[in-house]
């Protein structure tokens, strides 16, 4: 059976702030591999439909403003329980309620500007996972000897 993936972001602060590699460690430290990256500047209608099941809360305008206000690094990333284990080493919504040792406690400045983004989900992983990559631009690791 293939390895479960979901969908990480590294949002506009992540990048600002210049974390990349330091997000990227732990999830490879956990055993989740990024099988797929690409550098992104949502458009405003890319950011609204990414967020679309949000779109009634009253925080959206200003969450489609932040995901719009610079560069984010989206993942797909690979293992066992993915999905899950993101959102673990990820932590919760509000940096102030995150678990210590997690990327929102250490790094996020705020509920909105929490740095990461992950798919809830193995359904919305999957939906989400096609909004960014296609099929041919996921790579599961594998070496020729
Ligand atoms: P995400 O979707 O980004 O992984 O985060 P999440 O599941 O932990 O949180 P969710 O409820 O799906 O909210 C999506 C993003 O909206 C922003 N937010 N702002 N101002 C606020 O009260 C508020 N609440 C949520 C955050 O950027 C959150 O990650
Ligand atoms: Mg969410």
């Amino acid at each position: 059976m293939p390895a479960e993936r979901t969908l990480s972001l590294i949002k506009p602060d992540g990048l600002e702030k210049g974390l990349i590699g330091q997000i990227v460690a732990r999830f490879e430290h956990a055993g989740l591999k990024p099988v797929a990256m690409t550098l992104v500047h949502l458009s405003q209608a890319q950011a609204e439909g990414f967020y679309a099941v949000h779109r009634e809360r009253p925080f959206f305008q200003s969450l489609v403003q932040f995901m719009t206000s610079g560069p984010i690094l989206a993942m797909v990333l690979e293992g066992e329980d993915a999905v899950a284990k993101n959102r673990e080493i990820m932590g919760a919504t509000d940096p102030a309620k995150a678990a210590a040792g997690t990327l929102r406690r250490d790094f996020a400045t705020s509920i909105e500007k929490n740095t990461v983004h992950g798919s809830d989900s193995r359904e919305n992983a999957a939906i989400e996972i096609a909004y960014f990559f296609g099929q041919l631009e996921i790579h599961p690791y594998g070496w020729k000897k």
